[in-house]
């Protein structure tokens, strides 16, 4: 039987990384790094270097595909999501059937955890459905961006017995303010916090966590929102691609 592992690797920093994905590591044969084309390459060189960080043996082929893109001129937001995953279930499909042979481990290294807004185990359960390849898969869990996030501001997510809420920029774009108590966001491309300047809320922002790029800024919103603005529109000039991660929190 072959075997798929998903190891969450954390979100950016190598070394918030467990020992069990460590372990999981070392028992994959061969890797499939995704190359989703707008990252610079940055990304794709962190997973490289988890590989050659953590790996003991020299036994495990890496094999780098770029991932097909989702097209932004679907009828839905839902329709373009949905034919994408059909064309990444194809490519996961072939991946398997091509470079696992019965018997090995395939891993594939996930950013973050594979449950925090990642579609590859919904991508491999379709590679399933459809029928060609059977594979048995274990799910190896990563630190978030939302827990790197809370570390790094030094704060809990939520106050004492205060649910928390996490969501996508799309998602909050469309939130009413009084609704907002503990909001993660991510996915955030438009800077969504920005709608709601006018209330008290406080916001907790990070780009690039773990790494060296990582940018802090915390605040009133009304203060700080236009500086955030600024310093992602920077950043994501200079870099060319950006990750960012927010709490928005209402003051008692
Ligand atoms: C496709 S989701 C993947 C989330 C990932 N599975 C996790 O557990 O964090 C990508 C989003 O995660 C957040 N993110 C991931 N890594 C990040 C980082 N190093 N710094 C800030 N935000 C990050 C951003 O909101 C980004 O748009």
């Amino acid at each position: 039987m072959k075997k798929i592992l998903l190891i969450g690797i954390g979100a950016g920093h190598p070394e918030q990384i467990t020992v069990q994905a460590v372990n999981a590591l070392n028992q994959a044969d061969v890797f499939f790094l995704l190359d989703k084309g707008y990252e610079n390459d940055d990304l794709l060189r962190l997973r490289t270097e988890i590989c050659e960080r953590y790996i003991t043996h020299e036994d495990y082929r890496i094999v780098q595909v770029q991932d097909p893109q989702r097209r932004g001129d679907s009828q839905s937001y839902e329709a373009g999501i949905e034919t994408w995953h059909e064309q990444r279930a194809v490519l996961f499909e072939r991946l398997i059937a091509d470079e696992v042979g019965e018997g090995e481990v395939g891993g594939f290294l996930v950013w973050g955890d594979p449950s925090l807004y990642d579609s590859t185990l919904r991508i491999l359960d379709q590679v399933l459905a459809r029928g060609a390849e059977s594979f048995d898969y274990q799910v190896i869990p990563g630190i978030t961006s939302v827990q790197a996030l809370a570390a790094q501001h030094r704060i809990p997510l939520n106050r004492i017995g205060e649910p928390i809420q996490i969501t996508t920029g799309r998602r909050l774009a469309q939130s009413r303010a009084e609704d907002i108590e503990n909001v993660v966001v991510m996915l955030d491309a438009h800077c969504a916090f920005d709608t709601f300047t006018d209330t008290d809320l406080y916001i907790y922002w990070g780009a690039y966590l773990g790494t060296a790029d990582e940018i802090l800024i915390a605040g009133k919103l009304k203060d700080v929102s236009a500086q955030i603005q600024h310093a992602r529109e920077a950043a994501r000039r200079e870099k060319g691609w950006i990750m960012d991660t927010y709490l928005l929190r209402r003051p008692r």
